[in-house]
């Protein structure tokens, strides 16, 4: 089965890739020939993915699934979530994210946090949601150059050092992106016949 993945983001491409079965061809915007900014306008990550797929499924006319993915911070009522992207304002860098991030928690205790990614699959006109949580916590400063986003301060629980120390096998056995990946693939498994496209 082929499926469009709808993103730009070539961490994110990498990420699903080292994951998928041989039996499912990702394609990317990129090679789908589509070229634009998808847009992310909601309050939810599940409304952002919907909007995603369907933007992308509406353009190229194929079987897609896009993602949208937040970090919620307990001692901040799951700021930054939705906003992860624009944490700091648009058009800033994650380095920014992560400076206001951190400065927010200074002096808390609590550190926990959450990874949650959510996966929109339009599949033959119909609508399937998946999702993947990876709880973790928020180190006291950032560590490592691997990875992408937040993950220099991320610590995924069961692990003493960042996502962006790990290599990708690593942070795949930990990762929310996995967990609604392997949710996707289980459910591609169910359906009765082996497809082409
Ligand atoms: P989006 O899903 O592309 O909207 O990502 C939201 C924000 O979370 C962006 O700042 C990403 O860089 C960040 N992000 C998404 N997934 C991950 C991840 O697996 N690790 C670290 N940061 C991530």
């Amino acid at each position: 089965m082929t499926l469009v993945f709808a993103t730009n983001n070539q961490h994110k491409i990498e990420e699903v890739r080292s994951v998928l079965p041989p039996s499912l061809n990702i394609i990317t915007l990129r090679e789908a020939g589509i070229d634009i900014d998808i847009p992310e306008p909601h309050d939810t990550l599940e409304a952002n993915a919907r909007e995603k797929a369907a933007t992308i499924a509406k353009m190229c006319g194929a079987n897609c699934f896009s993602e949208d993915t937040g970090l919620e911070v307990t001692a901040l009522d799951g700021e930054p979530g939705v906003r992860s992207a624009r944490y700091s304002g648009d058009g800033r860098s994650p380095a920014d994210n992560i400076v206001k991030l951190l400065g927010r928690l200074e002096g808390r205790n609590n550190r926990s946090a959450r990874f949650r990614t959510v996966i929109c699959l339009l599949l033959d006109g119909s609508e399937h949601l998946f999702e993947g949580i990876c709880p973790g916590r928020i180190a006291d400063a950032a560590d490592g150059a691997d990875g992408f986003g937040y993950d220099p301060i991320f610590i995924p629980d069961g692990s003493s050092t960042t996502f962006a120390r790990m290599s990708l096998a690593e942070k795949n056995s930990y990762s929310h992106r996995r967990k609604a990946m392997d949710k996707l693939v289980a459910f591609l498994n169910t359906l009765p016949l082996k497809r082409e496209s």
